[in-house]
C-alpha cells in the first residue's frame, strides 16, 4: 500500500484486532480505519476458527460486517462486549477523544461503554497532546432537529464558543441527518480545561441527545505512524 495514511490506519488496525480480539461479541465502530479491523476480523475468522458476533454502531458498520459474511448481533441479544474497536478524530495523551466525525457517535458511545475495553485505532495525524490540536472542527453533538436552535444559543451562552448545523454535501440537500434522525451540530471551543466537566454540560441541556467528547473510557490506542511503526499509548 503506497498511501501512508492508509498504510498507517491499517496497521493499527490490524495490531489491535491481533492483540484485543477473543471468542466472543466485539463492538464495531464506524468510520475509514475500522474498515480495516473489520477485514482483520474476517481473516482471523477464516484463518483461525475465531468465533465473534459483531454489533455494528452505524449503517455503515452493518454493512461492513455484513459483506464479510461475519455474524451480526445486537446490543438487546449481546449487551455485553468483550470489546469495542473504533476509530477517533483526535486522541490526546489522557486518551481523550473527539468522535463522530463521521455523525455516529451515539451509537459509538453506547458501544464504547458496553464493553470491558474499548480500544482505538488511528492514523499519527489524530493523536496530540491536548484536545483540539488536530481536529479543527469542533466536538460534534447529536440534537434533536426541533431544538437545534435552542441547544445552540444555549451552548453559547454556557460554554461560548460557535457551533455550526452540519450541512451534506450540498445546501439544497438540508442538513445532516444521523442514524437516529437527529441533527449535528459542530461546536468549536478554545481554551477548555476539564473535559469531562464539559461533557456533563453539554448533556445536560435538553435536546441534546449525545456529544463526541469521550472522557476516561478508552483503555489502549494504537496510532499508525509514517514510519511503518505503530505507536502505543495507554
Ligand atoms: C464516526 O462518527 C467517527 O467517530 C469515526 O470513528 C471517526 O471519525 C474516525 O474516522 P476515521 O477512521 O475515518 O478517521
Amino acid at each position: 500500500m503506497n498511501d501512508p495514511v492508509e498504510n498507517a490506519k491499517r496497521l493499527a488496525a490490524f495490531k489491535a484486532v491481533d492483540n484485543h480480539v477473543v471468542d466472543g461479541v466485539i463492538g464495531i465502530g464506524s468510520g475509514s480505519t475500522v474498515v480495516y479491523a473489520v477485514e482483520r476480523l474476517a481473516q482471523k475468522v477464516k484463518d483461525e476458527g475465531l468465533e465473534v458476533i459483531c454489533v455494528p454502531s452505524s449503517f455503515q458498520a452493518k454493512q461492513l460486517i455484513i459483506q464479510h459474511g461475519l455474524k451480526l448481533g445486537d446490543l438487546e441479544m449481546n449487551p455485553n462486549l468483550k470489546v469495542t474497536i473504533d476509530g477517533a478524530d483526535e486522541s490526546d495523551h489522557m486518551l481523550t477523544l473527539i468522535k463522530g466525525g463521521g455523525g455516529c457517535l451515539t451509537q459509538e458511545k453506547i458501544l464504547a461503554s458496553c464493553a470491558e475495553e474499548f480500544v482505538v485505532i488511528a492514523d499519527y495525524r489524530k493523536a496530540s497532546t491536548h484536545l483540539g490540536e488536530q481536529w479543527s472542527k469542533g466536538i460534534p453533538i447529536e440534537v434533536i432537529p426541533s431544538a437545534y436552535r435552542v441547544v445552540y444559543q444555549k451552548i453559547e451562552k454556557m460554554l461560548g464558543g460557535k457551533s455550526d448545523l452540519r450541512m451534506s454535501g450540498s445546501s439544497k440537500a438540508g442538513p445532516v441527518v444521523t442514524d437516529n434522525g437527529n441533527f449535528i451540530l459542530d461546536w468549536n471551543f478554545e481554551g477548555v480545561k476539564d473535559w469531562k466537566e464539559v461533557e456533563i454540560t453539554l448533556n445536560m441541556i435538553p435536546g441534546v441527545v449525545e456529544n463526541g467528547l469521550f472522557v476516561g473510557m478508552a483503555r489502549k490506542a494504537y496510532f499508525g505512524m509514517s514510519d511503518g511503526t505503530v505507536m502505543e499509548r495507554n
